[in-house]
């Protein structure tokens, strides 16, 4: 057996010089020892990041749920494949085990190809935490069908934008979600978004909340009735190694949020050996991601990489406050969790609550506890190690982006001594590079700079769909040859990373990226509003929270300030999601800009932060006096 499994510092160390001095060599043994292939690759690696051209495992074939069902059959058929942990307490789990869940996505494949869907056509899924979210995506994948989810808290507007641009063939949806006390009405959120959208030919429609809904007729279909009817075994496409497998979405600090296209062995193997290292998962372990498979941390490792493993992985609905703030240690102390992986937001949020939540639940099962999305400070890693692992269970803090597909900067549980606030070192086959202001990379320790990858990884994204030449002025353009990130980073003494944040118009709120321009585009749909300039300022449970700073258009003097505000809330909800909200909405005369017209979002942060100390050289602006008026109001 060939470094699959890594278990100490030496041998992570000796592991990762072998993945960098000879990369084709070293993904090629993981690729042929651990995975099923109906044709082996021609060539391992091909790549050029001036065009950008990346591929791996080029003229190989394969079905990833091949690899994340049916070969576990024969050794693993009864073993639960997913958990899934309804919203409310009361009703209860449900095991799908492997056996089944290939019963389940051949049932769902089947009903997609019957409904017309083939190899390469888009399908958007809009669902809730419920299996057939998991289920959908995999059936997708059996047919080569591309799929598209998107997060079911994003309103009917985003959800069309992203059913346009990929022109999505089929949507798969509820007549509703479960969230806390609260349901959604998500059908009636797809009916909306359907009236921007000619591509779609057919919806199907999963019944959770049991809630009257409008069918469109020769259009909808409740799912449940095609599922019964449907053959229970599919004969999986196969694919080639660099067919597109999913279309994520994610915030741009500019423009329409950007498709990001992963293809199929690449992602498949660098998200199973992320998964196994990383939480360093084992045959009877039950492991639980929060996230929401609407991100990619759920695609990654709710899905793809723990299936790939044969693991038995989590599906939660809910959240974390309902019933009330125990409901993770719950589920924990429940399904006797052994690994388990969440946000820095919900840390602080559980945080807050005190332990008494704590305290009530035998965590002992906990082996590993992970963290992903946003930098986490000190006081919340503290917190999580203390009270949660009980000082017994590794931090992995692990830094990666929809781009990356995988987990990139992590510390491998047992292996790699962790450090609070500190992702710490380069997964196996990652270079980093810490670049200047002058496009220089910066050697050595105890340096900060902009974070760069300086060679391809299986599962990077290999284009932005429909618009290549913005994958490459996005991400390969900053730094000659590299990957730009679009963190900034610093490296220890001992070369260990911590992720310092964006160094770019994303704010992450919550763990979610949102870019400023989509939201001041809706802010400036208001009539009353001229202009408008979004910031990101520190939150103590969202990590940030955004700032509004907005000029209003004669229309709007003399208009009461709160209920602008609200309306201005109100279409930011309606135009990208509830997620998006503002804070803080301050009223002014006036943007600080240079003389080139460029807003100074630089000032803005630092006002928003309350960090006037030193505002920086304000003489080349066109418009310096705005700057004491914005200061005097500030909220
Ligand atoms: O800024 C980094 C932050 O989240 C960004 C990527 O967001 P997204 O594509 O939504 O993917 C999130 C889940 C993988 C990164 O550019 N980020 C992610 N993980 C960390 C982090 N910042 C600090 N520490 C992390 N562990």
């Amino acid at each position: 057996m060939s470094n699959y499994h890594i278990k100490h510092l030496e041998e992570y160390y000796q592991v990762y010089r072998k993945s960098v001095r000879n990369p084709e060599v070293f993904w090629e043994e993981i690729a042929e020892e651990h995975f099923l292939w109906r044709k082996k690759w021609d060539n391992v690696l091909s790549w050029d990041f001036s065009k950008p051209e990346v591929k791996w495992f080029e003229g190989a074939q394969l079905n990833i749920t091949e690899n994340c069902i049916d070969r576990h059959l024969y050794t693993r058929g009864d073993k639960t494949a997913i958990i899934f942990e309804p919203n409310d307490p009361k009703e209860e789990a449900e095991h799908i085990t492997y056996r089944q869940l290939h019963d389940r996505v051949c049932r769902m494949a089947n009903v997609l190809k019957d409904k017309g869907i083939g190899k390469g056509d888009r399908v958007c899924i809009y669902l809730p935490m419920i299996p057939e979210l998991a289920i959908s995506v995999l059936a997708c994948a059996r047919i080569g069908a591309i799929h598209s989810v998107v997060f079911a808290g994003f309103s009917s507007t985003a959800l069309a934008t992203r059913i346009n641009d990929s022109e999505c063939k089929m949507v798969i949806t509820s007549d509703g979600s479960y969230r806390g006390a609260k349901t959604i009405d998500l059908k009636g959120i797809v009916d909306e978004a359907l009236e921007e959208c000619n591509s779609i030919e057919s919806v199907l429609v999963a019944k959770r909340i049991n809630s009257d809904i409008n069918m469109k007729d020769g259009r909808d279909h409740w799912l449940q009735p095609l599922l019964d009817d449907a053959y229970h075994d599919c004969v999986p496409e196969i694919m080639n190694a660099e067919d597109p497998l999913f279309i994520l979405y994610t915030s741009g600090s500019t423009g329409k949020p950007k498709g990001m296209v992963h293809t199929t062995a690449g992602y498949m193997v660098y998200t199973a050996y992320t998964f196994k290292n990383v939480f360093q998962y084992r045959e009877k372990d039950v492991y639980w991601c929060t996230a929401d498979i609407g991100w990619i941390t759920g695609h990654s490792y709710i899905v793809y990489g723990p299936l790939c493993n044969g693991a038995t992985t989590v599906m939660f609905e809910g959240v974390p406050s309902y019933p009330d703030f125990g409901r993770f240690w719950d589920i924990v102390e429940k399904h006797k969790v052994n690994q388990f992986y969440t946000a820095p937001t919900a840390i602080r949020a559980l945080a807050k609550e005190g332990v008494d939540h704590l305290e009530k639940h035998d965590l002992s099962s906990l082996k590993v506890l992970g963290t992903v999305g946003e930098p986490i400070n000190e006081e919340a890693w503290h917190w999580y190690d203390d009270n949660v692992g009980k000082k017994k269970a590794p931090i992995v803090d692990t830094w990666w982006q929809t781009e990356t597909g995988g987990i990139m900067i992590t510390p491998i549980a047992f292996a790699t001594p962790t450090k609070p606030t500190y992702a710490t070192l380069p997964f196996i086959g990652i270079q980093p590079a810490l670049m200047d202001e002058h496009g220089q990379e910066i050697k050595g320790n105890q340096v900060d700079g902009r974070l760069c990858i300086k060679f391809p990884w299986p599962s990077m994204a290999r284009t932005i769909w429909g618009n290549h030449q913005r994958y490459k002025d996005t991400y390969f353009s900053a730094y000659d040859n590299k990957y730009f990130t679009g963190d900034g980073a610093l490296r220890d003494e001992v070369g260990y990373y911590r992720i310092t944040g964006r160094v770019d118009d994303v704010i992450i709120v919550s763990g979610h990226n949102l870019g400023t321009a989509p939201i001041e585009d809706a802010i400036n749909e208001h009539p009353a509003v001229a202009e408008s300039a979004i910031v990101g300022f520190p939150h103590d449970i969202k990590g940030n929270a955004l700032y509004g700073y907005v000029t209003l258009k004669e229309t709007g003097e003399g208009r009461d300030h709160n209920n602008l505000r609200k309306e201005i809330n109100q279409l930011i909800t309606e135009q990208i999601g509830p997620i998006a909200k503002l804070d803080k909405i301050q009223f002014t005369n006036g943007l600080p800009k240079t003389r080139s017209g460029k807003i100074m979002r630089r000032i803005l942060r630092k006002i928003a932060s309350k960090d006037t100390g030193n505002l920086g050289d304000t003489s080349t602006l066109l418009n310096p006096e705005v700057v004491q008026e914005i200061m005097d109001n500030a909220l």
